[in-house]
């Protein structure tokens, strides 16, 4: 098992946002995070890059216990987020933008260098010089998952990577996920749009107001419509 969630709680100010979820991820696979808005799926995937700490539970990745650890260190681990709203940096070019990407694999080596994030994605390489804040919402997020890939991840965790897309440029993430994917990397997707997350991952899990409220095979939970308009209701439409 690549990674290990149990009983995962977590809370603002007292607020619980995650109320006790366990979840695994086996090499290879591409799960869905899907549930409405405020479900609590960025705070899981937070909790999991350590950017929101946990109150309760556990997370193992690849047999290390990285509960509580540092952002920094959990990105050494090989597990990179790319965040939702990309947070790229406006003022650094393309590719410097990559390369800032390579720091945080520490001393492990890359499966992905420059070369394969532009055969990924060719825009990135024709706009390299140019400065992240030029590029459209769609290359930002080709951008931001370029940058994570430099990092080495042994599992990407993406958080709405489609928000705000077109349909087109959706189209091509998803895509490019999808190639990723097929090439062994192990990636746990959060969306909200269920049915195109849904589409494109093996299995996928259902948080409801922290909780999980449903797991199983992707292909199941799509054709379960009491499943889909009880718990996303009008996100089904693709
Ligand atoms: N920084 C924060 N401070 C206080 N409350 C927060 C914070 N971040 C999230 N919450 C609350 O925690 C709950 C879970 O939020 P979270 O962002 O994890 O949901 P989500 O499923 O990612 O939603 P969305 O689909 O809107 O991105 C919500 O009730 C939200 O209002
Ligand atoms: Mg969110």
């Amino acid at each position: 098992m690549m990674l290990e969630v149990k009983d995962l709680a977590a809370a603002y100010s007292g607020i619980e946002a995650l109320r006790g979820v366990s979840l695994h991820i086996e090499a290879g696979e591409m799960v869905a995070l899907i549930g409405a808005n405020g479900a609590g799926k960025s705070t899981l995937l937070n909790c999991l890059s350590g950017t929101v700490r946990a109150r309760r539970g556990s997370v193992h990745f690849e047999g290390h216990n990285i509960t509580g650890m540092k952002p920094h260190r959990v990105a050494r681990e090989g597990l990179l987020q790319v965040p939702e709203g990309r947070q790229i940096l406006v003022e650094l070019t393309v590719e410097e933008n990559l390369l800032l990407g390579e720091l945080a694999r520490g001393s492990r080596t890359s499966n992905y260098g420059l070369k394969d994030v532009y055969q990924l994605f060719p825009i990135l390489e024709e706009r390299r010089t140019q400065k992240g804040g030029t590029l459209s919402g769609g290359q930002q997020q080709m951008l931001a998952i370029g940058r994570a890939l430099m990092g080495g991840p042994r599992l990407l965790l993406l958080d709405e990577p489609s928000l705000g897309l077109s349909p087109l440029i959706t189209d091509q993430v998803f895509e490019a996920l999808r190639r990723l994917n097929g090439s062994g990397l192990t990636i746990l997707l959060v969306e909200q749009n269920a049915h195109r997350a849904l589409q494109a991952t093996q299995r996928a899990y259902l948080l409801e107001h922290g909780e999980l409220a449903f797991q199983g095979k992707s292909a199941d939970l799509i054709n379960d419509e009491k499943v889909i308009a009880h718990y996303l209701g009008h996100m089904t439409a693709a």
